[in-house]
């Protein structure tokens, strides 16, 4: 009733972390354990951004709490892929392991990458090998020097994505920038340029002011804004590119945090949804999300692949979020 797939990928269910907001799943696992259902019920964990060499991150404060969310400027704080190889991709497997029982997969390993574009084919290179199920690149981090400029740039974008899908072996997620005017070129140019799927969206470019310092709050002056105030902005664009270009499967992600976004952004035309923010308040979210999925689904006679085909269905896809709202209800 759950199972969906990102491409190629197969998933459980369509519930997955988001890059920069849960470690690597391993932090969490014991939160998870609280609804008798353990991290091995989601479908897919997402690591933070590794880089092929460690980053101490932006100077402090990097978080502020906004009305309805947050903003953050860690700057890809890691330790580097070493590190990460050595210490914590077997944690991510051992996850993976564990919830592989019962006919389930478990939780599908995917690793975020940032950097060059000859360090991104370096690290796809040695984590395809490593034995991960997905790649996510992200072309889109608003807090590092250029950060945002391949996911702004169509050429660009395309040219990225296809160094790095060249290097892979396994799924490759292109992860998007909201801020730009208009996300269906970028979105196409990973198409273009290879990309399995595309991640819809990063944070949005924002600042926060403290009037009596009359200084920047955050100490790398601007900052991602994250959480439930720009859920309506992802779900937009997610309905834009799935318009645009119905062929490429999306990830969607930004301010998810029930059972019902889940459902929400699948009729926008998401194929799986990442849950981060509200990771924060509630780390055992995501497994109750799983569980409250399935007894939404069941109460309504509704499976994830019947609402994903609901919303490929017509181009307008307004008959899609029309049984969607029946759903949530
Ligand atoms: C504290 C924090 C750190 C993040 N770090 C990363 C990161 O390392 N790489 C990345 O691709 N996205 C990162 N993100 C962006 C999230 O993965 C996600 O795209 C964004 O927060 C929107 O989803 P949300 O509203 O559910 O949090 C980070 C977000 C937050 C709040």
């Amino acid at each position: 009733m759950l199972e969906t797939s990102i491409a190629s990928l197969e998933l459980d269910n369509p519930v997955l972390s988001a890059s920069g907001t849960f470690g690597s799943g391993w932090e969490g696992r014991q939160f998870s354990d609280q609804h008798g259902k353990g991290l091995g019920h989601v479908g897919a964990l997402v690591s933070k951004t590794v880089t092929l060499a460690p980053r101490p991150g932006n100077p402090p404060p990097r978080i502020l709490e906004t009305p309805a969310g947050m903003l953050n400027a860690i700057g890809l704080e890691n330790r580097g892929a070493d590190a990460f190889l050595r210490d914590t991709l077997p944690k991510m497997h051992e996850l993976r392991a564990g919830g592989a029982r019962d006919g389930r997969r478990g939780p599908r390993v995917v690793v975020n990458l940032g950097g060059t574009t000859d360090e991104l084919v370096e690290l796809a290179r040695r984590f395809c090998d490593a034995g991960v199920d997905a790649l996510e690149v992200n072309l889109s981090c608003p807090n590092v020097a250029h950060g945002t400029r391949s996911s702004t740039d169509p050429a660009l974008t395309e040219q990225v994505v296809a160094a790095v899908k060249k290097a892979s072996s396994v799924p490759v997620f292109a992860k998007l920038t909201p801020n730009v005017t208009d996300v269906v070129p970028i979105a196409r140019a990973a198409q273009n340029g290879g990309a399995d799927a595309v991640t819809l969206i990063n944070t949005l470019l924002g600042m926060a002011i403290d009037w009596r310092r009359q200084r920047p709050v955050l100490g790398n002056t601007t900052g991602g804004l994250s959480g439930p105030a720009v859920k309506p902005v992802a779900m937009r664009i997610v309905y834009q590119v799935a318009q645009a270009l119905p062929t490429l499967p999306i990830v969607a992600v930004g301010g998810a945090h029930s059972a019902a976004c889940v459902l929400e952004f699948l009729c926008a035309g998401a194929s799986a949804v990442q849950f981060g923010t509200a990771m924060f308040t509630d780390p055992a979210l995501m497994v109750r999300v799983v569980g409250e999925l399935e007894e939404l689904l069941a109460r309504e006679g509704q499976t994830v692949q019947g609402l994903r085909r609901a919303a490929h269905r017509d181009a307008s896809a307004s008959a899609g979020c029309g049984q969607q709202q029946e759903v949530a209800r």
